[in-house]
C-alpha cells in the first residue's frame, strides 16, 4: 500500500532559530492534530538539519535534506555527502528538484550518482521531474517527464526504485501561483504510474507515493488530493506557514 506524504520543502529560507520555531510550531500542530495516516517530512537546509531533528517527534516527522553531494567525501569544498546527511538524523533527500537542474545544472547523470549515494546510505530519495512551460504548451510533458525517469530512476533495480518518492512539479507552477488543474495533476500522475507500472510491474506502480508539487496550498490541497493517483504534495510556500501546511497535511 502505497503512503500518503505531505513534504515540505523550505528551500533558502529561514535562519536557523527561524527554522527551529518552524518546525517546532509545526510539530505541535502535527502532533496535536496531524492526519495519523499522512507522513510528514520537512525539508529543511543543511545547516538546520540536526536541529530540527531534535526539536520535532521524528516518529511523527521526518527530515530531508533538499540535496546531497554526487560524490561520497573527498575533496569537494562546500559539498554536503549523503552520510553527513544521514548522520544527522535525516530520514529523506529531495533531488532532482528543477531548480537544481536548472540553477546548478543537475544533470541525469549527475542525478544518478547523488541517487546511489543516497539509497546506499538509507535515505529515502523524494524524486523531482516536471515540465517547463514551453513543453506543456507544445503539449508533449508527458513524454518529457517520462523521459526524466527513463534517464534516471528507472536505471534503478526494482528494490531500489520501490524506496523511493517521487514528486511532479510542472515547473511552470513552482512559486508562481499557478497549480496544475486537478485533471493536469491525474493526467501526469496517472501517466507516469503507468510508465512505472510498465517498466517494474503493477505491484511497484500501485505502492508508490506520487507528490504533486507546485502552488500547493491550503485552498486548494484537497481538491488535489481527491485525485485517485495523487498521494499527497511537495509544498514550497505554504510549508513555511504552520497554520497552511496542517491544513495540506489534513487535506485527504
Ligand atoms: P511552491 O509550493 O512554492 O510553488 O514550491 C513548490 C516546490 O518547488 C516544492 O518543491
Amino acid at each position: 500500500m502505497r503512503k500518503k506524504v505531505v513534504a515540505g520543502n523550505w528551500k533558502c529560507n529561514t535562519t536557523l532559530q527561524e527554522g527551529v520555531e518552524l518546525a517546532k510550531a509545526v510539530n505541535k500542530l502535527v502532533t496535536e492534530k496531524g492526519a495519523a495516516d499522512v507522513v510528514v517530512v520537512l525539508g529543511t537546509p543543511f545547516t538546520h538539519i540536526a536541529s530540527v531533528v531534535d526539536a520535532v517527534d521524528t516518529n511523527r516527522i521526518g527530515v530531508a535534506s533538499q540535496n546531497c553531494a554526487a560524490e561520497p567525501k573527498g575533496a569537494f569544498t562546500g559539498e554536503v555527502s549523503a552520510a553527513m546527511v544521514k548522520s544527522t538524523g535525516a530520514k529523506y533527500v529531495i533531488l532532482g528538484h528543477s531548480e537544481r537542474r536548472e540553477y546548478y545544472g543537475e544533470t541525469s547523470e549527475i542525478l544518478n550518482k547523488k541517487l546511489a549515494l543516497a539509497l546506499e546510505n538509507g535515505l529515502t530519495p523524494i524524486y523531482c521531474c516536471g515540465e517547463p512551460l514551453e513543453i506543456r504548451n507544445a503539449g508533449t510533458q508527458a513524454d518529457y517527464v517520462i523521459n526524466q525517469l527513463k534517464e534516471t530512476v528507472f536505471q534503478l533495480s526494482e528494490e531500489d526504485f520501490g524506496k523511493l518518492i517521487i514528486a511532479y512539479e510542472p515547473i511552470w507552477a513552482i512559486g508562481t501561483g499557478v497549480t496544475a488543474t486537478t485533471e493536469q495533476a491525474q493526467e501526469m500522475h496517472k501517466a507516469i504510474r503507468d510508465a512505472i507500472a510498465e517498466k517494474f510491474g503493477k505491484q511497484v506502480a500501485d505502492d508508490t507515493s506520487l507528490l504533486y508539487g507546485g502552488s500547493c496550498n491550503a485552498k486548494n490541497a484537497n481538491d488535489l488530493f481527491a485525485n485517485p493517483d495523487v498521494d499527497g504534495g511537495l509544498i514550497g510556500g505554504a510549508s513555511l506557514k504552520p497554520d497552511d501546511f496542517i491544513q495540506i497535511i489534513n487535506a485527504y
